[in-house]
């Protein structure tokens, strides 16, 4: 293996949000480690990547190309607006089954939230009272940079990584006054503006500046513009986002490439959801939902280019909604209506019907992100770690250099093996068409 440090010592998993997607995640790995259940759904847990050619090819495990940390060297943490602890938590979601909780609840007892760096402006449904009162956005910095020490220290915690999985806030668009570079974003933040400095960018700036690498799971354009990109590169640390992908945005980037590669013609796709748990109630906030919009509406066009193909892919109508539903809570169903057109012109229509859930989707994406992003930072990589598109709805890019985020489920898929290949000594042997 080339140059790549040693998964030596514990990591230390800090979670930003301890709802429904965090503890399912944090009881999957705690009972995974018991050997209770299994890391279902996990590449790596369980995906072999082909290295070498010919007659020296072989099919190996991540952990046997590059040095992953195992599960029990994993110390949880967790802040959140609400003071439940996550056994609590993990009760209250209700996605798991009280015999799939039990076995760990001791551990799961002893992670209590710290208080959370919150604003209700950006997120009106929550009402939680385990928030740090009265500070400004700087002052919240500072505090999540010292619960970041502390953890590491009364843990005795090698490594963090730092994960938001926390409510999606309110759409904050891009200011290059304020989001332009480091400095214009440190002085927002010295200067508590409310208005350009979500509470998600105190946080991602805090595990950047402890060393940390930041993951974002939801749509928030948190680490999405040059300021933050500065910082990442100033501390040499990876970061990832955004937005799980999960379940009706996987099926549509992996469903789109057969419309692509058969040459078919898209009219239109139709995308709608119902969904009844916590992140269901506050996505049914339009101001909250729009952050969710935009990120879902961005899968189709880097699949299916009208510029490319302008008889097959000029003006579909792409439409994405998500209803609050709570009689089903964590398990969202999905309808999605796709009008495509073949021969001549003519008329079909597909129709896909996903009853999954949310947070049995997104739990294994938690750990492969967490792990992947130690590597990352083991490896030496550091800034938007494009080869974790693979797990997100969203893929960060630079904009400001007309780059465009790849979509495509099988060449995200390309491009996280092709990673993997380098970081472990082997050359980046696939393709990416
Ligand atoms: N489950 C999926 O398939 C999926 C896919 C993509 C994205 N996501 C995103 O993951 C996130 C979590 O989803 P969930 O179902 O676990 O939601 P949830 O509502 O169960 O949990 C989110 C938790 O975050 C807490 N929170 C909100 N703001 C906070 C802050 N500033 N600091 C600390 N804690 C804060 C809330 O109190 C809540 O307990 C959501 O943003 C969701 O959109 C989920």
């Amino acid at each position: 293996m080339a140059k790549v440090k040693k998964a030596e010592g514990k990591l230390g998993v800090m979670v930003v949000g301890l709802g429904a997607v965090t503890t399912t995640f944090m009881t999957g790995v705690l009972m995974a480690r018991k050997g209770l259940t299994k890391p279902v759904g996990s590449m790596t847990q369980y995906d072999k990547i082909r290295v070498g050619q010919g007659a020296d090819k072989q099919y190996l495990k991540y952990n046997e190309i590059v040095p992953l940390a195992d599960l029990n060297d994993i110390e949880f943490a967790a802040w959140d607006v609400y003071p439940a602890n996550a056994y609590e938590s993990a009760l209250n979601a209700e996605v798991l089954k009280e015999r799939d909780i039990e076995p760990v609840k001791d551990e799961l007892i002893a992670i209590r939230p710290l208080p959370a760096a919150f604003d209700h402006e950006y997120a009106k449904r929550l009402d939680g009272d385990n928030i740090m009162h009265g500070k400004t956005r700087w002052e919240m910095v500072e505090q999540l940079r010292e619960d970041i020490r502390n953890f590491k220290k009364e843990k005795g915690v090698d490594r963090v990584v730092v994960l938001w999985a926390a409510s999606t806030e309110v759409y904050v668009p891009v200011d290059e006054k304020v989001h332009g570079s480091l400095a214009a974003m440190e002085a927002a933040m010295k200067a508590d503006d409310r208005e350009h400095i979500a509470p998600s960018m105190c946080y991602a700036y805090a595990a950047l500046a402890e060393g940390a690498p930041f993951i974002m799971g939801a749509p928030n354009t948190t680490v999405d513009f040059p300021a933050m990109w500065e910082l990442a590169e100033k501390t040499r640390m990876p970061i990832a986002g955004k937005d799980f992908k999960t379940g009706q945005t996987l099926v549509k980037s992996g469903f789109a490439p057969i419309i692509g590669t058969r040459c078919l013609g898209l009219s239109g796709w139709f995308s709608t959801n119902i969904l009844g748990n916590r992140d269901g109630l506050v996505l049914d906030e339009p101001a909250n939902f729009r952050t969710k919009e935009v990120s879902k509406l961005s899968t189709l066009e880097s699949i299916l280019v009208p510029e490319e193909q302008p008889d097959l892919y000029t003006d579909y109508y792409h439409k994405v909604r998500i209803n609050y539903y709570p009689p089903r809570n964590d398990n969202k169903e999905g309808w999605d209506n796709i009008d495509i057109f073949g021969w001549m012109g003519y008329p079909m229509q597909i129709k896909i019907n996903f009853l999954c859930r949310d947070s049995i989707l997104a739990a294994p994406l938690c750990l492969d992100l967490v792990l992947l992003s130690d590597l990352a930072a083991r490896c030496g990589r550091y800034g938007t770690q494009e080869f974790l598109s693979f797990f997100l709805k969203s893929p960060m890019h630079d904009y400001t250099k007309g780059e465009v985020p790849v979509n495509h489920l099988f060449q995200q898929y390309v491009m996280l093996k092709n990673a993997i290949r380098e970081m472990g000594g082997y050359p980046a042997d696939e393709p990416i068409d």
